[in-house]
């Protein structure tokens, strides 16, 4: 199982390597009817292209997006979606050198441990650049959100020691800098240290942080489909990311109760609560109030300082990558996020259509 299927009902099945002809998805269980353009899918690709030298790989992709299948006179037909990216920008040559070494971090290694052979070039499906495919499917998953009110909005929270304060937060500025930050001040600062961190050949982590708006009560499951253990998985799912946190998160653990229970109370007839410590998730459903979550990433493995590593031949060696890479993943990750929360959601709320014996009543009769 190469595990590229992702989703119950809303369900994506993604392909393709970094350096092969094309990378793409096919979404299928897409409800119909849902208005959907091509510039509703490129505004969120180029939010993930490779290309702003400042800070990115200088990989320049345009990562153009055809629709194959599944949408007549602008909107979705209920049948499978087929969405194409050609890679246009290969420079396989650049992966020469790792033909018969191992990078330190990244997932030469278990891959040919696992399945005897490796496409050396970029990575092949452990690239980064796979995540377009959930980008262009993420879009469908987001356009399926906003026809019932839902919104999903990732952020850059913190690089390296650089962070954005709770009281510092504006998201009308998310859009405003390269690094995606919810200040632009704070972002200037973290520019600089990415500027460094390339300097010395080095590379740096982050925190993405994403907030959903408008979910109603009762999404997720009581079990195993929990939706906090959902959105974990779809995160965890995103190369580089080392660990997830909902509403307090690891904060959590060194809180009181009285401290972290968000109590409830009825405003103008609607329930709310006091706080959200919770992140808007109670017994694995939503709670009503927002999703708030993060995904905490490992600098990028790809570095050009000299590492210690090994020979596919198991000779002791060192290594310096030279080839185009993100010394720092956050910013492109910040869409990767949305993407994979707006497809968890989308799936989770069709799952939930069936739950409750009144809401099938309603939707037969
Ligand atoms: C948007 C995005 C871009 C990435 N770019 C790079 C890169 O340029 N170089 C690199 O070595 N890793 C990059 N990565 C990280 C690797 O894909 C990841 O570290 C690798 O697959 C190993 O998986 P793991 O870190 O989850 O163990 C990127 C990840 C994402 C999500």
């Amino acid at each position: 199982m190469s595990g590229s299927i992702f989703g119950k009902m809303f369900r994506i099945s993604t392909f393709g390597e970094s350096h092969g002809a094309a990378l793409g998805v096919v979404v299928d269980g897409c409800p119909s009817n849902i208005p959907i353009t091509l510039e509703d899918i490129m505004k969120n690709m180029n939010r993930r292209k490779p290309g702003n030298g400042q800070i990115g790989t200088t990989r320049k992709e345009a990562d153009e997006v055809e629709i194959l299948s599944g949408v007549f006179e602008g909107k979705t037909t209920g049948t499978p979606i087929a969405l194409l990216i050609r890679n246009t920008n290969q420079r396989s040559g650049d992966y020469g050198k790792i033909k018969e070494i191992y990078r330190p971090s990244h997932a030469d290694y278990t891959f040919d441990q696992k399945y005897g052979i490796r496409d050396y070039r970029g990575g092949g499906r452990s690239s980064g650049r796979e995540t377009a495919a959930r980008v262009a499917a993420g879009s469908i998953a987001k356009l399926f959100l906003e026809q019932l009110g839902i919104t999903v909005t990732a952020y850059t929270r913190s690089i390296g020691s650089v962070m954005v304060e709770d009281t510092d937060l504006h998201l009308s500025e998310i859009s405003q800098n390269p690094v995606s930050m919810p200040n632009n001040k704070v972002a200037q600062q973290a520019l600089e240290l990415i500027a460094k961190a390339r300097e010395d050949k080095d590379s740096i982590g982050g925190t993405v942080e994403c907030i959903v708006t408008g979910l109603k009560p009762g999404i997720g499951e009581t079990v195993f489909n929990k939706l906090d253990a959902s959105l974990a998985y779809a995160i965890m799912g995103i190369g580089g990311v080392k660990a997830f946190e909902i509403g307090e998160g690891i904060r959590a653990a060194s809180m009181y109760g009285s401290e972290y229970n968000d109590g409830f109370c009825v405003k103008e007839g609607k329930v709310t609560k006091t706080t959200n410590h919770s992140g808007g998730i109670l017994g694995g459903m939503s709670d009503g109030s927002d999703i708030l979550l993060k995904a905490h990433f490992k600098p990028t493995p790809s570095i050009a300082q000299s590492q210690q590593t090994i020979t596919t031949h198991l000779e002791n060696t060192t290594i310096e990558i030279t080839g185009r890479h993100d010394p720092v993943i956050v910013p492109r990750a910040v869409v990767v996020v949305e993407s994979m929360v707006a497809l968890t959601l989308a799936d989770l709320i069709l799952c939930d259509l069936g739950a409750n014996i009144e809401n099938i009543k309603k939707l037969y009769r």
